[in-house]
């Protein structure tokens, strides 16, 4: 999928181009006798393309759901959403004349450019997080993580119980209250709100740094051999469930990443939709 940059050597990136260009260079050459805007016989027909532009790059919501389509690939149809989205931005504006104020066609512009910046995003995002994505999870997959640390746990747990009892409750409670995910701002800040328990007093747990610290202090402590190679057993495992904790944070944080510009993206869409079909019926009643 990430390939929708470069599909078909960058077929619609030079189409776009070169719609662009001509469009612009007649912009520059025409004399429509009054100030350059939407209203000359050359604003119309910008207007007309660009409005046409929205109503096919919307289209692309329904598109990329219908599975049977013969109508090209989803990536070719990506790669075009993208680079003819762009150009709408040069073709919208060259309607305009450049005559911005306080109203709904300005609104509607507006409303357009938030659509195409925030479709850039949406780009780089489908880009770069996938190559991150499979960096950081290196080369299982996060549902092997989760496995990871439910076995993981299960071994702490059962080297807990031979321990003092203040140690053992300490250490079930830093395993009962690991937080991970939580509501979408938890997910996408990736802080981590862990925290344990030792002598009945709350303690951050943030990477599993707490109850590492608590065990190494209590390992210098030790005179037993045979304690202190559990303690380290136990310091190992936890050092182990850092690890794929934090791997799984940045996993979830990604996938917030991925998904939440669309949540901004789409419903901009329709509010342009609205706002654009304002514009038009607008221009044809008071003109
Ligand atoms: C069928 C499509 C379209 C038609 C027929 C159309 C028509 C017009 C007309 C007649 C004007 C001149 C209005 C005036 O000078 O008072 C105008 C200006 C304008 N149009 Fe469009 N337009 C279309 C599409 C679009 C699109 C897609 C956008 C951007 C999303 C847009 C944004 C604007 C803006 C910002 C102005 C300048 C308004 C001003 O002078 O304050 N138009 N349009
Ligand atoms: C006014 C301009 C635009 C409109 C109205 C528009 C509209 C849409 C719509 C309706 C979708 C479908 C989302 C869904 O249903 O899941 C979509 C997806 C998308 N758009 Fe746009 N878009 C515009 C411009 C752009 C631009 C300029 C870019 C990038 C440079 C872009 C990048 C994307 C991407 C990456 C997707 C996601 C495709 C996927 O999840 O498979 N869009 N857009």
């Amino acid at each position: 999928m990430e390939q929708f940059l470069t599909y078909a050597n960058g077929r619609y990136l030079k189409i776009s181009l070169v719609l662009t260009f001509i469009l612009s260079v007649v912009y520059l050459i025409h004399e429509p006798g009054q100030p350059k805007n939407g209203g000359t016989w050359f604003g119309y027909t910008l207007g007309t393309i660009s409005a046409l532009l929205i109503l096919w790059l919307m289209y692309f919501g329904r598109r990329k759901r219908d599975y049977f389509s013969t109508l090209g690939t989803v990536k070719g149809w990506l790669s075009a959403h993208v680079y003819l989205g762009t150009g709408l931005l040069v073709l919208a504006t060259l309607h305009t004349g450049f005559q911005f104020g306080l109203n709904v066609h300005t609104l509607a512009y507006a409303l357009m450019c938030l659509a195409i910046f925030s479709g850039f995003y949406g780009a780089w995002a489908y880009v770069y997080l996938p190559i991150k994505k499979r960096a950081n999870l290196k080369t299982i997959s996060a549902e092997e993580y989760y496995l990871a640390i439910e076995d993981v746990d299960r071994q702490i747990i059962k080297l807990a119980k031979d321990l003092p009892e203040a140690l053992s409750l300490m250490l079930n409670s830093a395993i009962e209250r690991t937080e991970i995910g939580g509501n979408l701002l938890e997910q996408l800040s990736a802080e981590d709100k862990s925290c344990l328990i030792y002598k009945d007093e709350l303690y951050a747990n943030v990477d599993q740094s707490g109850c590492i610290h608590l065990l190494v202090e209590e390992l210098s402590k030790v005179t037993e051999q045979h304690r202190a190679v559990q303690l380290k057993q136990i310091i190992d495992l936890f050092g182990r469930r850092q690890k794929s904790l934090k791997i799984l944070r940045y996993h979830i944080k990604t996938n917030v990443l991925l998904k939440l510009w669309l949540n901004i993206h789409v419903p901009v869409s329709f509010a342009l939709l609205a706002a654009l079909m304002a514009h038009i019926l607008s221009v044809f009643i008071y003109w």
